[in-house]
């Protein structure tokens, strides 16, 4: 029988993940089969607990469990502790180790898919909740000459410099504290863009060579890529590679073999622009 792997989240119905990692089954030749499960707000556990004696191998988190995957998990990787939250489950021996891949995820699409290393330069990360969270220490692991966090509320950006103060300095503030300063990498990790909101960010924040990543993705330009593109920002990316990238990541840690995304990355970049 084919080992059984799922992604748990609500609402779940449009999840691009299955035909990711059916994909990359079918390229390795990994004999699995991958579902999207709707699990209850209120249950979570419940329905994850149903999984794992179903014969689960293990299971992708997505919102809005990520947080309650975290504390059900007898054990955290390095990352996932740091990031606060979980997006990739493996059961074994009765264990449930939690591993979190959204912010290997997200350097492998900026540093191999757009070519853009992050070593040496200056990258201003907009948002202070989960999202966020998760990417921070990834970020700095590349060697950045600085990674500065503005939010909404400025409490919020200082909090979660705070948090990271062990590995490296991290400005923090508002919007409006950044004004006057220019960045080579500008990662858009707030839920704005999901409500199709844009953000108030200061004129000037783009260098020139610069890259707007929004973690969001969806069909056309997404407000913050826009607005980025208005201000200069040399280009753009969306979030489609950060997702395909951090499922190869999950993939690799179930399976031990990395996927090759390209192709796959190409396809889901063809089906939006249908
Ligand atoms: P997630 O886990 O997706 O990061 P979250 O913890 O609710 O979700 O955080 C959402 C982030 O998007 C926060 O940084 C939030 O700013 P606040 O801390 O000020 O709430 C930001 N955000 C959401 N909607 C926004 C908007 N319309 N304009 C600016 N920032 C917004």
């Amino acid at each position: 029988m084919s080992d059984l792997y799922a992604v748990f989240g609500n609402p779940i119905a449009h999840s691009k993940s299955p035909a990711i990692h059916a994909a990359f089954a079918a390229a390795t030749g990994q004999d699995l089969v991958y579902e999207a499960r709707l699990a209850p707000l209120d249950d979570f556990a419940g329905a994850l607990a149903a999984f794992i004696r179903q014969g689960g191998k293990g299971a992708n988190v997505t919102v809005p469990f990520k947080e309650a995957a975290c504390r059900l998990a007898n054990s955290l990787t390095e990352r996932a502790a740091r990031a606060g939250a979980v997006n990739t489950l493996s059961f074994a021996g009765g264990e449930i180790v939690g591993d979190n891949t959204d912010g290997a995820g997200l350097v492998s699409d900026i540093t191999r898919n757009l070519a853009v290393s992050l070593a040496g330069k200056r990258v201003l990360l907009l948002g202070a909740g989960g999202a966020a969270r998760g990417v921070i220490a990834p970020i700095l692991a590349e060697g950045p000459a600085c990674l500065d966090i503005a939010n909404r509320t400025a409490k919020r950006a200082a909090e979660l410099a705070a948090a990271f103060s062990d590995l490296a300095p991290l400005c923090a503030g508002s919007f409006a504290d950044f004004s006057g300063l220019s960045y080579d990498v500008v990662v858009n990790a707030t839920s704005a863009s999901l409500a199709g909101a844009g953000l108030p960010l200061p004129a000037g924040l783009f260098a020139p060579d610069s890259l707007a990543y929004d973690m969001m993705y969806g069909k056309g330009e997404t407000p913050f890529l826009q607005l980025a593109r208005a201000q200069g920002a040399a280009r753009c990316a969306d979030g489609l590679g950060m997702l395909v990238e951090q499922a190869a990541e999950a993939f690799f840690v179930w399976r031990g073999v990395r996927p090759a995304t390209g192709a796959v990355l190409a396809g889901l970049h063809d089906q939006l622009a249908a």
